[in-house]
């Protein structure tokens, strides 16, 4: 068969692509990671129909790839995808088939495409979606589907359910690659998705002038991401994550101002707590194989932002604050603005541009409970976001352990009180994930 191939080494990438072109065009479509990769794919499957491939690359880059097979006379229409601007790559590159600017290149792609590959005649009612990609995301606010015929598609997850491992797991074990969405939904999902793209490929170019993470919580972290049984690296893909979460919230100078002035003091309560549960939320999402950029970045970005209207001073008792919150009969001054203070943060957050989906969402709910019990709003566990769950638990563990030293007790203890708490839903689901990691790693000891 056909095919088109796609060479980028960001993997969110290669697989927005993948949906966008399969919606599109009734034609296989291969990945690369690199242009070594891109090579032996057409070794082995022959001349494709068109190459779309970004420009920098490990293992040889979109240069490499072009030239060799210009060398080899491989005549493939050929389009370079990258963040530098058209002129540019028009003169590394006369001549080529096309030209693709990051972050545009959902509607680009698709019209190169189209000027060498026929479109459905008909577009497909459902689209393909990688699993490994639905994984990294985390979750997805629209329902997945599995494909029985080419007619026929069964529903085997509600929108805005957790995607974890053990879901993904049992559809590998299918031998699937893929589940679909419906054609509407994926138009919806890549509307929204070029901004993440463009972050993901801005990074590495603007170092941030804000520091929140003291050596102190570096260290915390790596220990308990030891004793909570994560993955080496969780706490390196968080660092990353969080330093992206950094870039965003510093392109608002009034929120930047205000970091400034709560981060001056990096032994702060507030910086502590807001460094390490950034870290900690975007290492536990890396662990649950929720490893996309912006995924992470979300979680991030809320831990960042979610105290930001708060006193250092009701860090002294956050405990007692919370009960307080969640009892309705108390209604000094200082509940009121505490119990406030997810919608207050959630406002603030409001004034920065281009804001990726569901921050807000997870700071308005970071005190909500299972059993609708939390505030501000009291919803129960089925109203309450994956990636919210994810940082309820997340805070609620850092709370439990406290000042304590010894984590692996603390954690043990965690898991044995929390089991209940944590017993449905989305809860469940990420509460189990910790919970058997933390088995293993007793286990092994
Ligand atoms: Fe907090
Ligand atoms: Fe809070």
């Amino acid at each position: 068969m056909n095919y088109i191939l796609i060479v980028d080494d960001e993997e969110d990438i290669r697989d927005i692509y993948e949906m966008v072109l399969r919606r599109a065009f009734p034609l296989d479509v291969m990945l690369a990671g690199s242009g070594s990769e891109a090579l032996s794919i057409i070794q082995s499957r022959g001349k494709p129909e068109i190459i779309i491939s970004d420009l920098r690359m490990p293992d040889g880059d979109g240069l490499y790839l072009y030239k060799t097979l210009t060398e080899k006379k491989l005549d493939v229409p050929f389009v370079i995808c990258s963040t530098d601007p058209v002129a540019v790559l028009q003169r590394k590159f006369p001549g080529i088939h096309g030209y693709i600017e990051k972050p545009k290149v959902i509607d680009s792609v698709v019209k190169l495409v189209d000027s060498v590959v026929t479109k459905h005649e008909v577009p497909p009612s459902y689209v393909p979606v990688r699993i490994s990609f639905l994984l990294r995301l985390g979750t997805v606010h629209f329902e997945l589907f599995m494909r029985l015929s080419d007619k026929k598609y069964v529903k085997v997850l509600n929108s805005d359910e957790a995607f974890i491992p053990s879901d993904a797991e049992r559809f590998l074990k299918k031998g699937l690659s893929h589940l679909y969405v419906s054609n509407e939904d994926a138009e919806q999902y890549l509307n929204s998705v070029e901004q993440s793209i463009s972050r993901a490929s801005d990074y590495e170019r603007c170092p941030s002038e804000l520091a929140v993470m003291s050596l102190e919580s570096l260290e915390s972290v790596e220990r308990l991401a030891h004793s909570l049984g994560w993955r080496e690296g969780v706490v390196d893909a968080a660092k990353k994550a969080v330093n992206l979460a950094i870039e965003v919230v510093s392109t608002e100078p009034n929120v930047l101002k205000l970091f400034k002035q709560k981060l001056n003091d990096s032994h702060s309560k507030f910086s502590n707590h807001v460094g390490l549960l950034a870290l900690l939320n975007c290492a536990f999402s890396y662990q649950l194989g929720w490893a996309s950029e912006s995924s992470q970045m979300k979680l991030g970005l809320a831990a960042l932002m979610h105290d930001i209207t708060l006193d250092d001073s009701y860090y002294e008792n956050i405990n007692e604050w919370n009960q307080a919150a969640c009892s309705s009969t108390n209604k000094t001054f200082e509940v009121i603005k505490y119990r406030n203070h997810p919608v207050d943060a959630a406002n603030l957050l409001l004034t920065i541009k281009n804001l990726p989906p569901d921050v807000d969402q997870i700071i308005l709910q970071h005190h909500e409970l299972k059993d609708g019990s939390g505030f501000p709003r009291g919803l129960n566990s089925s109203r309450i976001s994956p990636f919210a769950t994810v940082f309820i638990i997340v805070e609620d563990l850092i709370n439990f352990i406290g000042d304590s030293k010894d984590f692996d007790e603390r954690v043990d203890l965690f898991i044995l009180e929390r089991t209940e708490r944590y017993n449905s839903g989305n809860f469940k689901k990420v509460f189990e994930v910790l919970k058997e990691n933390v088995q293993k790693v007793r286990l092994k000891k």
